[in-house]
């Protein structure tokens, strides 16, 4: 089998880099040198399109080389040659993660994984490259008249949306789409490649569904299909004075009965340039013979601007959602929070943003911002006997009726407002966990695909699973390679800010500092 023969290779690479120079630069030519269909550099036109796709400015950061892998065994090669030579390195999916440095390095080597973008449909499975986007997915298995649990904007990458949980149209009925994986395969730090599924495996197979990068590079996800059905869905925008009837809409919704074909969110946008508001809401409902539903909450809102619901497949709607987010090539920065819905509690947080955004947005008028507030559902865990996730929710609990997120989203042209907006989405979190706590409705989970780097997602699944998830990374990563040289994303090991962000000094020993 190929592992252990590329394991006798590598031995013999990592040799071959400490006898010479170790450096950045060495460590790319080396890369150069065993995988030269696959590495590229500043000046290679294949670089520049790959920085230049990063869909938000703050991630277009510019590593040595870059390297796209085409294939399993490349992706081995390339993380024995990256551990040998202690270079920090990045890895990234779609690219669609906003957290600067979680996808992306300055200096170091990215793994660029978008070559490895295959999709094929072998007896109700679909085998997917991990550098696929949902819209590739959708665009093929639409074909054998199936779909899978996946994103429901197109241009967002399976890889981190998979393995931080991910919510699709389908999961108020059916769950988180990492439960609609049946295996995953990963390249592990001492580069061989194991199946990790409900058998094989299993307590890598919980950790991936929601451990995020902590364990190894997925190179391929084999996803359940389901018969593909149309869906009734788009988007209606509001007049701005519909937004208090919106917001009661989403919280009627909410606290009536429970509604599993129902999905989508609510959003306010302030613009601080035309200093006005925009009340959206995107909702899809996925049995169209009994439209509206509980959607009907939202649909009712008046005034209506404009309203573009209509039934079409996933991938239309998945195609459609992403031309707002391919055209907006501006720095975009996002956080998010939980809570239990209450009859006031969307009201008073809505409040709170609103009495802020515009002085806010002011002071920073050089920059343009415009900000988002969002509230959607969780979904439903895996009922029992189904395998786990690492979410943190118990099979008899309910997180997908009583639970509500949010994300509070700023968009702005000019980086300089990084630092200063960055701070305000701390604040803006911290305020509105007052709130909520001050209502009693406070709840700990930190939705890991919206979360800021500040935040900690893996800790907030709580004592349990946190503990199982840095077990797991430990058994199958015990020098640490994806803690202290893979940069970006949630790490199981800690620092000064209750989370690692790859900044650790190496040779210190064990990685884990519990
Ligand atoms: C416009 C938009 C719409 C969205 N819609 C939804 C939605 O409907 N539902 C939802 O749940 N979320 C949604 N999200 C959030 C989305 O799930 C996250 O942003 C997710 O991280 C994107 O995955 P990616 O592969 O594009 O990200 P990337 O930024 O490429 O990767 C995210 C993280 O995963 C790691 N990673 C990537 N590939 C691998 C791999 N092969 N092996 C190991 N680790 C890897 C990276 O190192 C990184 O830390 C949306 C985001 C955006 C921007
Ligand atoms: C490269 O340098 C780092 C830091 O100086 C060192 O820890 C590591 O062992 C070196 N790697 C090799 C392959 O010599
Ligand atoms: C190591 O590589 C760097 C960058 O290529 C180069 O500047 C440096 O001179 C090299 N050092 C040695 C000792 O070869
Ligand atoms: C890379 O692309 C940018 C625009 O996206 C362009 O300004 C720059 O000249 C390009 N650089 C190279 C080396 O092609
Ligand atoms: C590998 O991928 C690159 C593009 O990323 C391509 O130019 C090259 O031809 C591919 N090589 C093989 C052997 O498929
Ligand atoms: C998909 O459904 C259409 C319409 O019912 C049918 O004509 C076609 O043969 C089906 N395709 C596959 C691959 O099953
Ligand atoms: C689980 O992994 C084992 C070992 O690699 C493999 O034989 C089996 O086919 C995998 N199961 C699934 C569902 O992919
Ligand atoms: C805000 O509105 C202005 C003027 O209408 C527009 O040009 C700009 O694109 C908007 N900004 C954002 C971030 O949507
Ligand atoms: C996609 O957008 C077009 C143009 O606005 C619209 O006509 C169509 O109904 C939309 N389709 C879906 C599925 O939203
Ligand atoms: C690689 O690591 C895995 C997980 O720790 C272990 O099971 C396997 O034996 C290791 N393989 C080699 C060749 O060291
Ligand atoms: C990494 O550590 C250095 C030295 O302590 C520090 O200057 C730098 O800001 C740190 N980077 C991050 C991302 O924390």
């Amino acid at each position: 089998m190929f592992p252990s023969i590329s394991f006798l290779v590598l031995s013999f690479l990592y040799t071959s880099i400490s006898a010479t120079n170790n450096t950045t630069a060495s460590t790319c030519a080396a890369l150069e040198a065993s995988l030269p269909e696959d590495v590229f550099l500043p000046e290679s036109n294949t670089y520049n399109a790959s920085i230049s796709s990063y869909p938000f400015i703050q991630l277009r950061l510019h590593p040595t080389c870059l390297i796209r892998p085409n294939s399993t065994a490349d992706v081995v090669t390339a993380v024995g040659i990256l551990k040998g030579s202690r270079t920090k390195f990045a890895v990234r999916g779609g690219g669609h993660n906003a957290n600067r440095g979680f996808n992306n390095i300055e200096d170091g080597v990215t793994i660029d994984m978008r070559s490895l973008n295959g999709v094929e449909v072998e007896s109700g499975v679909v085998k997917v490259g991990a550098g696929a986007i949902w819209q590739e997915v959708y665009d093929v298995v639409e074909k054998y008249n199936v779909t899978v649990m996946g994103g429901r904007i197109g241009v967002v990458g399976v890889a981190g949306f998979l393995t931080g949980g991910g919510i699709s149209f389908f999961s108020p009925e059916l769950g988180w789409s990492c439960d609609y994986v049946v295996n995953f395969e990963v390249v592990l730090a001492n580069s061989t490649v194991v199946n990790a599924n409900a058998t094989s495996n299993p307590d890598l197979f919980a950790a991936l569904k929601g451990g995020q990068n902590n364990f190894g590079i997925i190179t391929r996800f084999d996803l359940k299909s389901f018969p593909v059905t149309p869906l009734w869905g788009g988007r209606i925008a509001f007049a701005p004075t519909a937004d208090t009837a919106l917001l009661e809409g989403f919280t009627q919704f909410k606290l009536g009965e429970y509604d599993p074909y129902a999905a989508g969110w609510v959003t306010n946008r302030y613009n601080g340039t035309s200093r006005s508001y925009a009340p959206t809401s995107i909702l899809w409902y996925t049995k169209p013979d009994l439209k509206p539903g509980a959607l009907e909450h939202m649909t009712n809102v008046t005034p209506q601007v404009m309203n573009g619901m209509t039934t079409a497949y996933p991938s239309a709607f998945a195609r459609n959602a992403s031309m707002v987010v391919k055209t907006s090539n501006l720095n975009t920065i996002w956080a998010t929070t939980t809570f239990h819905i209450s009859p006031t509690i969307i009201h008073s947080i809505h409040s709170k943003w609103k009495s802020v955004i515009p002085s806010l947005c002011e002071s920073y008028a050089y920059a343009n911002i415009a900000s988002e507030l969002t509230f959607q559902s969780l979904a439903p865990p895996p009922k029992d006997g189904a395998a786990v996730n690492s979410l943190g929710f118990d099979a008899t609990s309910h997180p997908e009726k009583d639970l509500v997120f949010l994300q509070i989203i700023f968009y702005f042209s000019d980086s300089a407002a990084f630092p200063g907006l960055n701070n305000a989405l701390k604040d803006f979190i911290t305020m509105f966990d007052e709130i909520a706590d001050g209502e009693g409705v406070g709840h700990d989970f930190v939705y890991l695909n919206f979360a800021a780097a500040f935040q900690d997602p893996l800790q907030a699944y709580g004592k349990v699973d946190f503990s199982g998830l840095a077990r797991t990374a430990r058994r199958y990563d015990p020098w640490g390679l994806f803690q202290r040289q893979l940069v970006g994303g949630f790490k199981v090991s800690k620092n000064d800010h209750g989370h690692g962000n790859g900044n650790e000094t190496f040779g210190q020993g064990p990685w884990e500092h519990s």
